[in-house]
């Protein structure tokens, strides 16, 4: 039995290594273990979205609720839209991208991504028949190439992909250029990834009012603590929402994901803090690795960092394999396309982890 071509011809996704694959793979105990992989949050979730979730799992014998009012609402007071601009996704980002995909390409259409970008936008559209259209990153500058961009634009072009601050550079695309772009066709929806946009603390969510292409991906997997719950959600125009609706999974949301979602967004002091912490984190190890000289260390706005190790003798593949050993995940990026073998990215940890961090990378680059 043969899948579809397109199924057939295509990789993988490649995700960041588990702590239960390395703890396996090299004798490591699970709990020695500091993930800087995957950009997740390392001070667990809210306390509040915990005991929700304690208190309805006696109920996960029912199927979850189809009427997501109340979360959505609580998504549009968070993001400051109204309720009709808000579509929620049970998958993470990750379901908002593939729902995004369903409702707009048709077979042959072209997107474009500005690559080093998040590989997931061509690994999902592809599967729907899409064709990736490359733009580029400056890499000298860490700056989007507009002018790239807007030259990849065609007549099949039917998405672009705008990652802000966008992974794995950490950089933000300015609002002038993104509004340039939805500026040029609108039947050309421009997907803006705001994943990370706490820990720039800017957002382009005004843009949706102004322009009725412009789509923004949300998640709760950073800030909000909750990648395994996978909840993601959308901003755009009420009538793209409402395509929107008709594709998505009813189900997708879990009773669990559900509640634990509601309950972080009321706990305003959880998101503060974890937002402060998340920035402090950065900003140390941002100065901590600037101090190693044969480090390339790019200034980022998100919960990571983007680095270079060019100058210091290992590809990264080398270098992730000797910090596995000693416990410490980092992201392999050369199946980032747009990258050389030469970029690790890290995510932002806890302080007792970042210190052991250090010491360790300064042990192996040493
Ligand atoms: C830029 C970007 N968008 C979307 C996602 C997917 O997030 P989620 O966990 O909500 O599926 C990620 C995950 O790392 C990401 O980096």
């Amino acid at each position: 039995m043969k899948p579809r071509k397109v199924i057939s011809e295509m990789d993988s996704y490649i995700p960041g290594k588990s702590q239960d694959e390395i703890a396996m793979e090299f004798g490591i105990n699970k709990e020695d273990i500091i993930k800087l992989g995957s950009n997740e949050n390392p001070w667990g979730p809210s306390s509040k979205a915990v005991k929700a979730i304690k208190e309805s799992v006696l109920n996960i014998n029912r199927y979850p609720e189809s009427d997501l009012r109340e979360l959505i609402h609580e998504f549009a007071v968070y993001s400051g839209v109204d309720d009709s601009q808000v579509v929620v996704g049970g998958d993470g980002a990750d379901e908002i991208i593939d729902v995004l995909a369903k409702t707009f390409i048709d077979d042959g259409d072209e997107f474009i991504v500005p690559l080093p970008s998040y590989m997931y936008y061509e690994y999902l559209l592809q599967q729907y028949g899409a064709k990736p259209v490359y733009a580029s990153w400056d890499m000298e500058e860490n700056k989007l190439d507009v002018n790239s961009v807007i030259d990849a634009i065609t007549d099949k072009t039917k998405m672009i992909f705008l990652c802000s601050p966008n992974n794995p550079t950490g950089t933000l695309i300015s609002k002038e250029d993104i509004s340039k772009i939805a500026e040029i066709n609108e039947n050309i929806l421009i997907v803006v990834d705001e994943a990370y946009f706490e820990y720039a603390e800017i957002t382009n969510k005004d843009l949706i009012n102004k322009y009725p292409n412009i789509f923004i991906i949300r998640t709760m997997s950073k800030v909000m603590g909750l990648a395994g719950m996978r909840v993601g959600y959308g901003l755009s125009s009420p009538e793209i929402i409402d395509y929107i609706f008709r594709v998505k999974p009813v189900f997708s949301i879990t009773r669990l994901s559900y509640v634990a979602a509601l309950n972080t967004l009321k706990d305003k002091k959880y998101i503060q803090e974890s937002i402060k912490s998340g920035i402090e984190s950065r900003q140390y190890l941002y100065d901590e690795l600037s101090k190693i000289p044969t480090l390339n260390v790019l200034p980022s706005r998100s919960n990571f960092i983007l680095i270079g190790i060019k100058d210091t003798g290992f590809k990264a593949s080398q270098l992730t394999r000797e910090l596995m050993k000693k416990g410490i995940i980092v992201r392999d990026c050369t199946s980032f396309k747009g990258l050389d073998e030469y970029w690790i990215r890290i995510s932002i940890c806890t302080m007792d982890e970042n210190k052991k961090f250090i010491e360790i990378m300064n042990e192996v680059l040493s």
